[in-house]
């Protein structure tokens, strides 16, 4: 059976017992040793589950990039675990699983448009030919695929944000993670690259973890992850969210 075949056929016996895509225990995450060690993150023991919608709120330097990057395989934690049951293992070893939008600039600058959002296609083993047609339908999904043939240095940081979104949902994934999506971004396309990661959670049936400071982006998510000095202070189910 061909490899991929046997990570499908994986990733459909965890989706089938309802495993969290995420299960953090006591996780951990500290930069540097002795006295210059900086603690990013501590204690957090939480999951992700399918069609989960989350908002990560907090501070600057409250942890909330370097818990994304846990959650998503980015960086390795430094104390306690983190494992994903149902994406069938470490996202490294299955491609396309996790969508990540990063918070600064992230585009291969060498690249085109089309280039960029095809490259995950192309690192999970697609066809060329399908990945590229794949990825144009990505980019008219987020409405920037008139701009398929210019470099990332000749877009507005707005259409540089929507072609991120387009590129971490070409591979269909199961987990989206964004860090500050819409941190440069003005109030209308803010709402346009919110509205396309919210689309996209509900046609995949996927869950979204979004950091932001911006207290109306995470109004739009049902869950929420309140973070203080590294540690998750207080989270929020969606059903609590609708109880309060
Ligand atoms: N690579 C690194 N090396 C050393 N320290 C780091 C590194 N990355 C982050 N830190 C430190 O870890 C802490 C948490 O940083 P992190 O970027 O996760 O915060 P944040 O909540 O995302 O902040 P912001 O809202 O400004 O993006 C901060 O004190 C930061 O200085
Ligand atoms: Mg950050």
């Amino acid at each position: 059976m061909p490899a991929q075949t046997q990570v499908d056929q994986r990733l459909d016996e965890a989706a089938l017992d309802g495993a969290p895509l995420v299960d953090c225990r006591d996780l951990a995450c500290t930069f540097g040793t002795g006295e210059a060690a900086v603690v990013a993150v501590h204690g957090v023991s939480l999951q992700v589950c399918p069609g989960d919608q989350i908002g990560v709120t907090g501070p600057s330097g409250s942890g909330k990039s370097t818990l994304l990057h846990l959650l998503g395989g980015l960086r390795s934690a430094t104390a306690g675990t983190v494992s994903w049951p149902g994406l069938g293992g470490h996202p490294l070893g299955v491609p396309g699983r996790i969508g990540f939008i990063f918070q600064g600039p992230s585009l291969v600058p060498s690249l085109d448009v089309l280039e960029n959002v095809t490259l995950p296609l192309l690192m999970a083993d697609a066809d060329p030919a399908e990945a590229s047609h794949r990825a144009r339908a990505a980019l008219d999904a987020v409405g920037v695929g008139t701009l398929a043939a210019r470099v990332p240095d000749e877009l507005s940081g707005g259409q540089a944000q929507r072609v991120a979104v387009a590129r971490a949902l070409v591979c269909q994934p199961r987990l989206l993670l964004a860090d500050e999506p819409t941190g440069q971004l003005d109030h209308a396309a803010a709402d346009v690259v919110m509205t396309s990661l919210l689309d996209a959670r509900a046609r995949l049936g996927a869950a979204l973890v979004v950091s932001t400071h911006d207290p109306l982006i995470a109004d739009r998510l049902s869950g929420r992850w309140v973070m203080r000095d590294g540690a998750v202070a207080g989270a929020s189910s969606p059903a609590e969210r609708v109880a309060r």
